[in-house]
């Protein structure tokens, strides 16, 4: 866990080694940068409210595709808290509303349920929509891409490859005996209940991001998100694939990458656990 919890200044350390990822920033650049900041409220509300304003710092990674030649870099803004809702996406849709157009975010439910808003926000991978502004101390909120990503634009990874990964395992029921009654494909109560835990992921990619055996093995490993979901449709008892896909991940990469550091479980913003998930696969595949 040491891993994904330290400071982003360590995942961004360690991601400046790997030429390929551009999730590098250094401290001295961020610290250039911060001369930069831009403050959105301050004197202007203050003359228009009463309330005293309760300053914000946001510390966000920038990156332009467009700018090839340009490292990536952070860059500060303020708001005043008063005026922003609770949560990071709040201030983010904030910056992007009044102070900067051109910074760039994914999101669309604001409600924890599209899964679009992954990012890693003070060291953590989880969803901005949920994560509160933390308002207790006035340390800066600093705001990076999720960690060993390619960055297409500021805080947007690049998830092409983990879409293919979870294409790979057939996420959809796989049958040939026809329903009884024409219709509908009917399950027990005590089936239907296996499916609790694993059927709510939204494949936010909080968890494979957070994994450093995905970190280092992403082509073959599959992560932590795609074996929740593999685990998914091997516990759905109308499935009849079963030994399918248990062929399919029983070799050495595409699961057994997974040493039970956990990280993945930790983070989840959903509150799942990927890495129960992962163990009822290795007893499956065991036994
Ligand atoms: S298990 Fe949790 S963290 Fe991982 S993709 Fe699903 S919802 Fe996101
Ligand atoms: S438990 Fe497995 S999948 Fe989860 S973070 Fe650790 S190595 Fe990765
Ligand atoms: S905007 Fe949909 S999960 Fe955050």
């Amino acid at each position: 866990m040491a891993a994904i919890r330290s400071s982003s200044a360590l995942l961004l350390g360690a991601a400046a080694s790997r030429p390929a990822l551009r999730t590098a920033v250094t401290s001295s650049t961020a610290a250039a940068v911060r001369g930069m900041a831009q403050v959105a409220d301050a004197a202007q509300q203050t003359a228009t409210s009463s309330e005293k304003p309760r300053l914000k710092t946001f510390q966000v990674y920038r990156w332009n595709p467009d700018k090839p030649t340009e490292k990536p870099r952070m860059q500060s803004y303020t708001l005043d808290l008063n005026k922003t809702g609770p949560m990071v996406l709040d201030a983010l849709l904030r910056i992007k509303n009044e102070l900067d157009p051109t910074l760039t975010f994914r999101r669309s439910c604001r409600e924890g349920i599209c899964g679009s808003c992954a990012m890693n926000i003070n060291g953590t991978n989880t969803l901005a929509c949920l994560c509160r502004i933390p308002k207790e101390d006035n340390s800066d909120v600093k705001i990076y891409p999720l960690p060993h990503t390619y960055v297409i634009k500021d805080l947007v990874p690049d998830l092409t490859h983990f879409y293919k990964q979870y294409k790979s395992i057939k996420p959809y029921l796989q049958r040939d005996t026809p329903a009884p009654d024409g219709k509908e494909y009917r399950q027990s109560k005590e089936d239907r209940k296996k499916l609790d835990g694993l059927y709510e992921c939204i494949l936010c990619a909080c968890c494979s991001t957070s994994c450093p055996s995905y970190w280092w093995n992403s082509e073959e490993y599959l992560g932590p998100a795609i074996l929740l979901q593999s685990y998914r449709w091997l516990a759905d008892s109308r499935d009849e694939r079963k030994a399918e896909r248990k062929a399919a991940l029983n070799n050495s990469m595409s699961l057994y990458r997974c040493h039970t550091i956990l990280n993945c479980t930790r983070t989840c913003p959903k509150g799942l656990n990927p890495g129960l998930a992962i163990a009822q696969i290795k007893k499956e595949l065991a036994f």
